[in-house]
């Protein structure tokens, strides 16, 4: 196979969840642009169809709303996308939250809204994926884990956040191991500060952060979120065939300080 063709997803089916904004839309253009039919799924409805809207062009880009942390709003999606558009190729898990109070002044509610988004949510819809492309005996799973599931990032107090993030790269690590010999391929990503809105909303609390950020990021500056387009293709295609069970960082060097 040549190394295009290894890239390319011509053909494929993509669902990425939270694509309606941010890093998730960014890594929907990436996958669309090399020939997935992508699905914008995300809670917010509206913005899944303006990012839809915004992508849809050579490949099919519709969006979806899915609560990603309501298992029958899961299952309910891969029913829908693939009567709609055939079974799934690639699951991109997205869909994040963020909540920052010192640990000792942290609500149990708050606690548990950020784990049953940003770990519940992967564990849902991997499950529910994962059960028709073990199946099929093929599919790549990339979850969207964070460099704050290695580093306590500082000065920012987020310790939900950081346990989340840490169990996401862990639990890739576990479905990669169960369902190696099936063909289904579980890698993520941990990305470094990415200016995104979820970003944007943190610094505009506390502006004060970012020169923190910037003087712990050897590169000195925060990512730019279409960054992540070639990274997500590279794990959601067979380029990267013989690679499961990674958490790959692109950070500016964040971790490696
Ligand atoms: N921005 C960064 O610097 C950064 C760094 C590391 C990791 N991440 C991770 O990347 C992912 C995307 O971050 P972002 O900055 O683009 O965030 P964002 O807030 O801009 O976008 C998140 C999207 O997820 C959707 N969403 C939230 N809850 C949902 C639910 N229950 N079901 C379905 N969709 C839901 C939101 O509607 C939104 O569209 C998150 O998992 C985040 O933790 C971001």
């Amino acid at each position: 196979m040549s190394i295009r063709d290894a890239f390319s997803l011509e053909g494929e089916t993509a669902i990425v969840t939270g694509a309606a904004q941010g890093l998730g839309k960014q890594m929907a253009s990436g996958l669309a642009e090399m020939g997935a039919d992508v699905v914008i799924a995300d809670i917010n409805y509206a913005n899944a169809e303006t990012t839809a809207t915004e992508l849809d062009g050579e490949t099919d880009v519709v969006p979806f709303e899915v609560d990603v942390t309501d298992e029958s709003s899961v299952e309910g999606m891969v029913e829908e996308v693939t009567d709609q558009l055939g079974p799934i190729d690639v699951l991109v898990n997205n869909a994040g939250i963020v909540e920052q109070s010192p640990a000792e002044e942290t609500e149990l509610d708050s606690w548990k809204r950020v784990l049953e988004v940003n770990l519940d949510g992967v564990f849902l819809c991997a499950k529910h994926v994962g059960i028709q492309m073990l199946e099929r005996g093929e599919g790549k799973i990339v979850n969207i884990a964070s460099m704050s599931g290695f580093d306590v990032n500082v000065p920012q107090k987020q310790a939900s956040y950081n346990a989340s993030k840490a169990g996401v790269s862990m639990l890739t690590k576990s479905l990669a191991v169960e369902w190696a010999d099936h063909g289904v391929r579980v890698n993520a990503i941990a990305p470094g500060y990415m200016r995104t809105d979820l970003v944007d909303e943190v610094l505009e609390e506390n502006p004060e952060m970012e020169e923190t950020w910037l003087e712990n990021t050897p590169m000195g500056r925060l990512g730019r979120p279409e960054e992540l387009r070639e990274l997500v293709v590279y794990l959601g295609s067979d380029a990267s065939s013989y690679m499961t069970g990674s958490t790959v960082v692109m950070d500016g060097g964040y971790t490696a300080r």
